[in-house]
């Protein structure tokens, strides 16, 4: 471990160049003097992550992302800045200029990073067991070969063999100096001094950014009662339901084709990427976790699964993929057939046929399950029933709107049932699942799915008032700001945009804003749409007045998420860290809940002004006017509320 000299530093950002890194991951289309692309940090359709050369940095209007070459490459890396330095370095050819640490930064480098430092210690020994001792060829190497694995491949996926005769690798790593303790914490020696893993092939489990974690030790033996398979177990850095095997080898194969393949076996994930086809990664045999989803995530929205093994064993697999459905990703699924795995499978057909099978089997997860269930089902009909059950529960988990429409339209067609049974079905369930949510984080919180019930005679005051709650105001005139900062533009029918909706269908309350800089905000609009101008996200970043650009910045930068504790509906449908493409719904439902505040501010008021009346032993006739109104309000809070309802669900 060493440090790199300032020289070096600066050699390196005097040689990068931002739009040559960026360019390496995305595809960038030259715009003027910028360039531009679609941005690898959030999923979007059109291009809005621009890649200024002149400045040297990259800028995403999407979400936010930006900086400069060297943060490019550690976000995307997933590396620190030394790390960063160092990858960039070798892009580029230079040779770094290396000065030695104090003993004192040497050993705290080494007590925090000591896991990974043994870990990387006993990859290399496996594979120089591998590649260099007799034993080492004639078995290991010689059964990898025999799987068809190349010796590129073997290289790049870092495989090794353990020998473990009288615990070679303790003995090896503690003559080096590394302590048996942390052997041990890493899951390499067992806590009576011996070697782990003995006499199989070893595959190393790397981390996003490469680092090696732990292994999976594959036996040669036949024998029925050694595990065929042996894994690290849990360490400091080993958690397997967080860890993806190949992912870091995966990664960029999975950002350019915008796509990852899920396989069970590491075999399965080596013969595949040798076969050109490189998005490819294993859950090691475990049911996917969210952890596991979410690394894939951060590189592509579309996941296709592969599964091998018998349907007894799919169905069990199909129940745990509500998680991915719930974490917004596009499943489909696939299966492969006569008792082979993938692996197995694409040495039997070879790449040609495996590629268009891929292609052309993969099948969307709804239709996937409906098939496979549909063959029990066949014409009883309550098989059927409990299979439409299932798939509607599959359905309400799929927290866009659209997309649970789609899907319902299939479904629909075919299960042979109305799309408006399911709807509500899936309704019921979505409200259900609100309420439970909204249970846990307050309780005593009002329900806003309850729609108020008129007044009845005899009404108690205290049950229709509603404390105002004027942050809770200002959050929403922020959301306004926000739809209409970054949606503006977008089109909501086809002959309007979201903001000429939202200027016309608030034009009466438009004047209730109570902050001026959101008051601002929808004057900007005002004026750009008068002037026909496009309303872009830029002309507020870009905005002479400091406030509006910092307000810009900031709704387009922080993901958003509601407070959470209001209109649960909405909460749901809005609790997507980035809603792009419900800029529908979501422009509608931020003008209902805007609107339904200021009602129910209205009500606050209105309800203090009858106390007022009444304390100071004002007349009934006065007093009942004011009830009137307050009747009349709580009915249209019930008509907004109701309309609410119609907007999410619909
Ligand atoms: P090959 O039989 O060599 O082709 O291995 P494979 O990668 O195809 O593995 P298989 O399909 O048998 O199993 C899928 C994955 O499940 C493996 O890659 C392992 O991660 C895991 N696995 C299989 N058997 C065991 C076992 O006995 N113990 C543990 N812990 N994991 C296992
Ligand atoms: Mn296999």
């Amino acid at each position: 471990m060493s440090y790199i000299s300032d020289k070096s530093v600066q050699q390196i950002y005097d040689t990068i160049k931002v739009e040559d890194v960026v360019g390496d991951f995305v595809h960038l289309k030259r715009r003027g003097i910028n360039h531009i692309g679609l941005c690898p940090f959030h999923n979007e359709k059109t291009p809005s992550f621009n890649v200024s050369a002149v400045k040297g940095i990259f800028k995403c209007f999407g979400c936010g992302e930006g900086g400069d070459a060297v943060q490019f490459v550690m976000k995307i890396e997933n590396l620190s800045y030394p790390e960063a330095l160092r990858w960039l370095a070798k892009k580029y050819n230079i040779q770094l200029e290396e000065i030695a640490p104090s003993a004192e930064i040497l050993e705290k480098q080494q007590a925090a990073d000591s896991l990974y430092i043994v870990n990387a210690f006993a990859q290399e020994y496996f594979q120089s067991q591998l590649f260099e001792t007799d034993y080492g060829k004639s078995i290991g190497l010689q059964y990898f070969k025999e799987r068809g694995l190349r010796e590129e491949t073997i290289r790049r996926f870092g495989l090794g063999y353990s020998n473990g005769i009288n615990s070679d690798l303790v003995q090896t790593s503690t003559g080096k100096g590394y302590k048996l303790e942390i052997m041990q914490s890493a899951g390499l020696a067992s806590s009576a001094g011996k070697d782990f893993f003995r006499q199989r092939v070893m595959f190393p489990i790397h981390n996003i950014s490469g680092k090696v974690l732990g292994f999976g030790g594959r036996t040669l033996s036949t024998d029925k009662k050694t595990p065929k398979y042996l894994n690290t177990p849990e360490s400091e850095i080993y958690h397997k339901s967080k860890i993806l095997y190949g992912i870091s080898q995966a990664k960029k194969a999975i950002l350019q084709e915008n796509m990852c393949y899920m396989v069970e076996g590491y075999m399965d994930v080596i013969t595949l990427s040798q076969a050109g086809i490189e998005n490819v990664v294993a859950s090691s045999g475990t049911s996917l976790t969210v952890g596991q989803i979410q690394l894939v995530k951060r590189f592509s929205p579309n996941l296709t699964i592969l599964y091998d093994g018998d349907a007894a064993g799919i169905k069990a697999a199909l129940r745990g993929l509500e998680l991915v459905l719930e974490q917004d990703m596009n499943v489909k699924v696939l299966l492969i057939p006569d008792g082979e795995d993938p692996d197995s499978y694409l040495q039997k057909v070879g790449v040609t046929a495996f590629r268009e099978f891929l292609q052309k089997e993969a099948v969307d997860f709804i239709l996937f399950k409906t098939r496979l269930l549909l063959k029990d089902a066949k014409n009883d009909p309550m098989k059927r029933a409990e299979l439409i059950k299932d798939l509607v529960e599959s359905i309400s988990h799929i927290p866009d709107t659209l997309k649970r429409s789609v899907y319902v339209k299939q479904c629909s067609d075919l299960m042979d049932i109305g799309e408006q049974i399911l709807h509500n079905e899936i309704n019921k369930r979505i409200a259900s699942k609100l309420k439970k949510n909204l249970e846990v984080e307050n309780k005593s919180d009002r329900q806003d799915s309850e729609l108020p019930t008129p007044l009845e005679p005899g009404f108690d005051e205290t049950s229709i008032f509603i404390p105002e709650k004027s942050r809770a105001h200002d959050f929403l005139e922020k959301d306004i700001a926000r739809i209409l900062i970054m949606f503006g533009n977008k089109e909501l029918t086809q002959n309007e945009t979201v903001a000429e909706y939202i200027l016309i269908n608030m034009s009466d309350i438009i004047d209730e804003f109570d902050s001026p800089i959101f008051a601002e905000v929808v004057e900007i609009c005002i004026e750009t749409l008068s002037a026909a101008k496009e309303l872009k996200p830029e002309i507020f970043i870009q905005h002479k007045n400091p406030k509006i650009s910092e307000l810009a910045i900031d709704v387009i930068s922080t993901p958003y998420e509601y407070s959470a504790n209001w209109e649960k509906l909405n909460v749901f449908l809005n609790s997507q860290k980035m809603p792009d493409d419900n800029h529908v719904a979501d422009a509608k439902s931020g003008i209902l809940r805007f609107k339904l505040r200021k009602i129910e501010r209205l009500m606050g008021k209105n309800q203090s002004e009858i106390k007022k009346v009444q304390d100071e032993g004002g007349n009934l006739e006065e007093i009942m006017k004011l009830l009137k109104v307050q009747q009349k309000l709580i009915l249209m809070r019930g008509e907004i509320a109701k309309e609410q309802n119609t907007v999410v669900l619909k």
